[in-house]
């Protein structure tokens, strides 16, 4: 499933920094989630899904684990992704899988899909 152009995935003064939020784009679809990312003014968005297992990557009470202010942790199996990057750096992902990237906008404080 794609993203409609201008959907609003965050507020950027809702990001933790460094860290990770898990957004719902759709009500009706939750899901399909979105993993939106701050790490200083750096901001990415991800589809929510481990390439490891298909897993969301959150834990049971929605959050999202960042280790060293540096890469998102899967509570499925502790796969790891860089947080700018979404690319695989340690656990059970093969070297060279990523997180699927989003293309967002970033306007007057607000994240949208691109
Ligand atoms: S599904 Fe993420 S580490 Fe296995």
């Amino acid at each position: 499933m794609s993203f409609a152009r201008g959907t609003v995935l965050a507020r950027v003064d809702a990001l933790p920094n460094p860290g990770a939020v898990v957004v719902t784009p759709h009500p009706d679809e939750p899901f399909v989630t979105v993993l939106v990312t701050r790490k200083g003014e750096t901001i990415s968005a991800f589809r929510n899904k481990c390439p490891h297992a298909g897993y969301p990557l959150q834990h049971s009470n929605g959050r999202v684990i960042v280790q060293e202010g540096r890469y998102l942790v899967c509570a499925a199996h502790g796969a790891s992704f860089g947080l700018e990057t979404g690319a695989c750096v340690g656990g059970p992902c093969d070297n060279g899988d990523t997180l699927e990237r989003i293309a967002i906008v970033v306007r007057d404080g607000i994240v949208s899909v691109a």
